[in-house]
């Protein structure tokens, strides 16, 4: 390495760079099969060690660098992204989640579970969809404490769904469905049709020109929109007119602009900060839609 760093003349980090991006490279452009199963390791990536570490990091820089290229279009990016986060990783994620249960350590410092539970509470609500579930914990957690309510689940990976079945599927009022929020077509709109839609870390994922298709697609379907993302510290969404990358396939969004935008009403959020994650805070966020039975029958 000190070899190359004095040959070109670059400092220590740019050596490293420059060496991460070169095989980054070879191994994406000679062999995609060896890529694949490189990218395949991201939820247990941590534990890779030395060499392996160095690999995993360089063919993912070449990556992401595509994935945030802003003439890399939406499907190309969902094809990389399920590269990384699809299948056994995201089983793998969904499992982790689980694992820390629910509530969890955290849950008092997320605004949108207190939003959520004071709103199912009202009685106002007869079904709720939670999108991009992972886990499922959270939608499961209030299926069993409103149990006169239908509850759904959903989100893009099969694989997911087919666990979450298998780890929730005794409770009698909870279902689950593959849902991608990209694109929504009639069964996608038609299972999103209910009294309140919810989220939690998953709108992140979503590329700007996704996010608000949804929003827009989203208004006639359901009277209640709640959704808890994490922003980088210096994101603000009253500040920011588009989206800025945030790394690992996230981004910033201002999320309140684009509900704005796409005719959502009575808009608004709060901040939760969680002080061992000091880089980023938490935005719970609300909205309602007066547009709902406009398009279709409720
Ligand atoms: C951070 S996880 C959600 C974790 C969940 N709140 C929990 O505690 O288990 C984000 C989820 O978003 C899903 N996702 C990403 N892109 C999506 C898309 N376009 N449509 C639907 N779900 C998506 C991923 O598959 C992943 O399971």
């Amino acid at each position: 390495m000190r070899v190359l760093r004095q040959a070109l003349g670059v400092g220590r980090r740019s050596a490293l760079q420059l060496a991460r991006f070169v095989i980054g490279r070879s191994v994406s452009f000679f062999s995609p099969r060896l890529r694949d199963r490189i990218l395949a390791q991201w939820s247990t990536s941590d534990r890779l060690r030395y060499f392996q570490q160095f690999l995993f990091q360089s063919v993912l820089q070449v990556l992401m660098s595509e994935y945030y290229n802003p003439t890399t279009a939406t499907d190309r990016r969902e094809a990389l992204k399920e590269l990384c986060m699809g299948k056994d990783s995201g089983v793998a994620w969904a499992n982790e989640y689980a694992r820390r249960g629910f509530p969890d350590e955290f849950t008092d410092r997320t605004p949108i579970i207190r939003m959520l539970d004071r709103w199912l509470s009202a009685g106002k609500a007869r079904e709720v969809h939670q999108v991009a579930c992972s886990s499922a914990r959270e939608v499961a957690y209030f299926a069993q404490r409103y149990p006169h309510i239908r509850f759904v689940g959903s989100d893009i990976d099969g694989a997911i769904i087919s666990a979450c079945q298998e780890r929730w599927g005794q409770i009698p009022n909870i279902s689950f469905t593959t849902l991608g929020l990209g694109e929504l077509g009639s069964r996608e709109k038609e299972s999103l049709r209910c009294d309140l839609v919810f989220d939690s870390g998953g709108l992140q994922y979503l590329d700007e020109p996704t996010l608000r298709a949804f929003f827009r697609a989203l208004l006639p379907l359901t009277q209640k929109l709640m959704f808890h993302q994490p922003l980088d510290i210096r994101f603000f969404m009253h500040k920011h007119s588009s989206s800025k990358p945030r790394g690992n396939f996230s981004w910033n969004h201002p999320y309140i602009r684009y509900l704005k935008e796409a005719g959502w009403e009575d808009v608004g959020y709060e901040v939760g900060f969680i002080e061992e994650h000091f880089w980023a805070k938490g935005v719970s966020v609300f909205a309602r839609s007066t547009s709902i039975g406009k398009v279709g029958a409720y």
